[in-house]
């Protein structure tokens, strides 16, 4: 999906993440040495003045891939033509909170973003919901763009897999680029499932690499559900730097093709999947890119009882979400 240049929207672009993510985006992180990039940057209007400010200091980096910089907030207009549409912009938790609790403030967000992308992007769009809780948000940005397929949407877990890798490295002592095929199953949330059963390390099940079985099935899966909060609570902010480069991870493993016989985490719609769960939710999945924009979820993993039931609840938890706001997605 090589361009003449990539338009690139980045919304919440005047808070921390975006901070830690347009520069990079700007030096060709995202789509590689050779993609000249525009960067389309979306807030609210009280935060106008801080957009001058991150678009001053990107002229002030003189980065040659960087060929337009647009700012707003209006996204009719901020989405106009873009290729990728990085939807960030959201309220954060506090301590004691729970992603699902900012459903009530940050969902509707998503409903005008959908529609503006429905407007005004490209039609080939790939769009990241990275704003949380980022699947039943991007499940409403999806709704209310119905004209864009639902296949080019797409919610973050790559954090999760990121942080289960450095888990497992760090418990069997190897370094990062030796665990492979780690998927997280369902929601970004606290229910999320990092799944140890089918990951490898240096090429062989970790379960022969890491042979406690009881370490994998409490400590190692909480520590990955429960990181964010972990973070939040010795930062007093939630995630920015792991978060801005888990997004370049995930667009990067969307637009280049999957080593063979790995695979990465992505919450897509949950339509026709291959293990029988729910349809209509965003769900995290194992999936595989052939490089042009275009994914598969990876079929016929084993899911043995204690994988079945932690995915049961992280879906229960799901369904739950999209109930809560039913009234978000009404007919359009
Ligand atoms: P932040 O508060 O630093 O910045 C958020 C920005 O979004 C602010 O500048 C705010 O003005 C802006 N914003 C709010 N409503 C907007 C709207 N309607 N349109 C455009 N911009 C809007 O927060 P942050 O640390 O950058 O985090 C942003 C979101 O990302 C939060 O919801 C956070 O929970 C989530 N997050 C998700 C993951 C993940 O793995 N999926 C990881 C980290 C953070
Ligand atoms: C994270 O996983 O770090 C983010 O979703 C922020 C949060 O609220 O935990």
């Amino acid at each position: 999906m090589k361009r003449q240049v990539a338009r690139i929207a980045i919304t919440g672009a005047a808070g921390q993440i975006a901070y830690s993510l347009v520069f990079r985006i700007a030096q060709g992180d995202l789509l590689g040495p050779d993609q000249p990039v525009a960067l389309h940057l979306l807030d609210v209007p009280a935060m106008n003045k801080a957009l001058e400010g991150v678009a001053m200091e990107l002229q002030d980096c003189a980065l040659p891939l960087l060929k337009e910089v647009r700012i707003g907030s209006d996204p009719n207009q901020i989405f106009q033509g873009v290729h990728y549409a990085l939807l960030v912009g959201a309220k954060s938790r506090g301590p004691g909170m729970e992603r699902k609790d900012l459903l009530g403030d940050n969902g509707k967000i998503f409903v005008e973003q959908g529609r503006a992308l429905n407007r005004s992007a490209s039609r080939d769009v790939r769009v990241l919901v990275v704003g949380n809780p980022c699947n039943t948000n991007c499940l409403i940005a999806m709704h209310h763009a119905p004209d864009l397929p639902r296949r080019q949407f797409f919610a973050m877990t790559r954090l999760d897999q990121n942080r289960a890798v450095a888990q497992l490295a760090m418990r069997a002592q190897v370094g990062v680029q030796e665990v492979s095929r780690v998927a997280i199953w369902g929601n970004h949330s606290s229910t999320q499932v990092p799944d140890f059963l089918n990951a490898h390390i240096r090429g062989v099940p970790v379960l022969e690499a890491i042979p406690d079985r009881k370490w994998l099935e409490g400590a190692f899966i909480q520590q990955v559900q429960k990181r964010g909060a972990e973070v939040i609570a010795a930062r007093g902010k939630s995630s920015a730097a792991s978060a801005a480069h888990a997004i370049i991870g995930t667009i990067r493993s969307i637009v280049t093709p999957t080593a063979s016989g790995d695979w990465f985490s992505l919450s897509v719609a949950s339509d026709h999947n291959p293990y029988g769960l729910s349809e209509g939710l965003v769900f995290s999945f194992p999936c595989r890119s052939n490089g042009n924009g275009d994914w598969e979820i990876v079929s016929h993993l084993t899911i043995d009882p204690f994988l079945k039931e932690k995915i049961r609840l992280t879906q229960q938890e799901l369904m739950e979400e999209r109930d809560l706001v039913s009234h978000l997605l009404q007919e359009v």
